[in-house]
């Protein structure tokens, strides 16, 4: 990892390996990050190849502005990078007159930026943070909005659906409870409200007693699972015959819905599946990067 750069990507040689990209092509990387895949995939375009990065948050934007630069100094692809939602994708590929795509991925979720920038919010062991959790900071709805105005039923949903948690209706409970006394402001104050809601005994064992909750919060705040489904048939409309989509999830909600999503377009005659069961990392990865122990990779290649 080149120093100043906090995110490793994950899964990087598998990608490689399996996205396949060839001199000249077009990548398009729409969680561009701290473009740590797209300065590798960029080197196997070349400077006759294109490299379009899509991210919502300009912070990793300019850090990706700054790897790509350092890694070809000039020499490689052309290279555009935006700041948007992926959900834009066909507004981005017509205003770039793209008339297909060879190699597109979707490295979902955060990356370990906002996770070690304490200030956006994102992490349960920090207890000073305000509950903020956008990966654009110029968004409206935080997750202090979420917490101190959704309803009760509204909140239980949330915590059900996007964060799995069996003991979702009594955190709903305890955190109305809570804010009728004043609102909840930290990440801090937060955990205290999760923790007092789960019996002692369920939080013995497993993970921390926050981390479905703050995954839910998470999720609902940028929106993150409800336009997954449609962005990867978006992108897949998008792909030249034989060129592959990569998606990397990390958690089971998102790898469903590749997964489906995959299955639903085999079935339809528009792609192969290449990756049978997801991709893993391996234990001397999961060693050098933690992050890279729930990360899953499917590959398909678009039909010719
Ligand atoms: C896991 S990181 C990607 C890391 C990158 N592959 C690398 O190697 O540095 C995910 C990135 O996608 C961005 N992101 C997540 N959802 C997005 C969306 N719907 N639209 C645009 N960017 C998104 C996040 O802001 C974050 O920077």
């Amino acid at each position: 990892m080149m120093e100043g750069f906090r995110h490793r990507p994950v899964l990087p040689d598998e990608v490689l390996h399996l996205l396949n990209p060839q001199k000249g092509e077009v990548y398009v990387d729409c969680t561009l990050g701290e473009a740590g895949h797209a300065a590798e995939v960029g080197r196997r375009l070349g400077p006759t190849g294109t490299v379009i990065g899509i991210d919502r948050d300009p912070e990793a934007l300019a850090s990706a502005g700054r790897r790509l630069e350092d890694a070809f100094a000039g020499e490689g692809p052309r290279l555009h990078l935006i700041r948007a939602n992926f959900t834009a994708l066909a507004d981005v590929l017509t205003r770039f007159s793209v008339a297909a795509v060879n190699r597109i991925l979707f490295d979902l979720g955060v990356s370990s930026r906002h996770l070690d920038d304490a200030s956006r919010g994102f992490t349960y062991n920090e207890t000073e943070a305000p509950l903020d959790m956008r990966m654009d900071p110029d968004q409206e709805l935080t997750a202090e909005t979420i917490v101190n105005e959704y309803s009760e039923q509204a909140l239980t949903g949330i915590i059900r659906r996007y964060g799995e948690e069996r003991w979702a209706s009594r955190i709903a409970l305890f955190i109305v409870q809570a804010r009728d006394r004043a609102p909840l402001r930290t990440t801090g104050q937060l955990v205290k409200v999760i923790e007092a809601a789960i019996p002692a005994s369920a939080r013995r064992t497993g993970p921390h007693p926050a981390r479905r909750t703050f995954q839910s919060l998470r999720v609902a705040v940028n929106d993150e699972l409800d336009p997954l489904e449609r962005t990867f048939r978006t992108a897949v409309d998008w792909l030249a015959p034989t060129g592959r989509i990569a998606i990397i999830s990390f958690h089971s909600l998102e790898d469903r819905i590749a997964k489906h999503t995959f299955r639903a377009l085999n079935q339809e005659g528009k792609v192969i599946i290449l990756t049978k069961r997801p991709v893993e990392a391996s234990q001397t990865e999961i060693q050098n990067n933690p992050r890279s122990r729930s990360a899953k990779l499917r590959v398909a290649e678009k039909a010719s």
